[in-house]
């Protein structure tokens, strides 16, 4: 039985330093048991990537040790950038493009995407992967708390940007928070998509042992946020969380960055 869903007892303060955080901790944390959660997310994903026209480049930012937010995006989109903070994280999703012996198994969430997409006879979960290890063509660092987010990226402009639980799940500051999102917002296109999940109300989420401080968001913050940074929020659902979790629920949406914004990094 699990009992890492708790935050941690040991430690009653949270963390902001990721050089505490560990990927396998954090695989075996949230993506070892599928549950409601991954239930509500790749259903989501899969409801939002199924109606959109094709584009050309997407960027995931802060997307952690997983590329599970990925499967679905894979017809869709001709190239994926994965920007992330942490290196030991950019080599476990290395690892899984590579198909590296010990590389993390996301089986469990192709065979799932592939009953969605009702595809069982045109299409394996071998080819699925193949699919989305060929277009996964960069992983690179990425730190949205910085001015320049992603120095070593010469492109600015993605037609998609993905980010699921990152600018929420690395302060407990909302002015980081507002920033950090600022940067996500300003890597899309002018009428670009991203599409974004947030942990619901959180201070604090376990990874493992540790514990990471989050900024507790509401519906009502992240509205105002989003359209005062220029999005428009073009669809929005509310996921479920394990009660025994330090948050309550999730929410995931698709915005809009206005065509005509002219938001500027800070
Ligand atoms: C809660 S995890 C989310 C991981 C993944 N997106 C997911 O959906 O499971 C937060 C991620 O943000 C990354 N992160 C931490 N500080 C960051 C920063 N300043 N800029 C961008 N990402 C950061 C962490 O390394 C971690 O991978």
């Amino acid at each position: 039985m699990k009992t890492a869903h708790n935050v941690s007892q040991q430690s009653t303060l949270a963390e902001t330093d990721f050089s505490h955080f560990s990927p396998r901790a954090y695989l075996d944390e949230y993506h070892c048991d599928w549950d409601e959660e991954d239930e509500f997310l790749m259903a989501f994903l899969h409801d939002v990537y199924q109606y959109l026209d094709p584009q050309r480049t997407l960027l995931e930012i802060g997307g952690g040790p997983t590329i599970h937010q990925l499967i679905s995006a894979r017809n869709k989109v001709e190239t994926i950038v994965f920007g992330e903070y942490l290196k030991k994280n950019r080599v476990e999703v290395k690892g899984w493009r590579e198909a590296r012996k010990g590389a993390f198994s996301w089986d469990v969430y192709f065979e799932h995407v592939l009953k969605l997409e009702r595809r069982s006879h045109e299409q394996s979960i071998l080819e699925m992967k193949k699919t989305l290890r060929q277009k996964l063509r960069f992983i690179v660092p990425c730190n949205i708390l910085e001015a320049r987010p992603m120095p070593f990226m010469p492109v600015r402009n993605f037609d998609l940007v993905s980010v699921h639980f990152c600018p929420e799940s690395i302060t407990s500051q909302e002015s980081e928070f507002v920033a950090g999102m600022r940067r996500v917002i300003s890597l899309a296109k002018p009428g670009g998509l991203l599409i974004m999940s947030f942990l619901k109300e959180s201070s604090m989420y376990a990874v493992g042992k540790t514990n990471f401080c989050a900024f507790p968001l509401t519906e009502a913050k992240l509205k105002q946020t989003l359209a005062a940074l220029d999005c428009e929020i073009l669809h929005m659902a509310h996921g479920p969380a394990d009660p025994t979790r330090n948050y309550f629920g999730t929410i995931s949406l698709v915005t809009q960055r206005r065509c005509a914004s002219a938001l500027r990094v800070v």
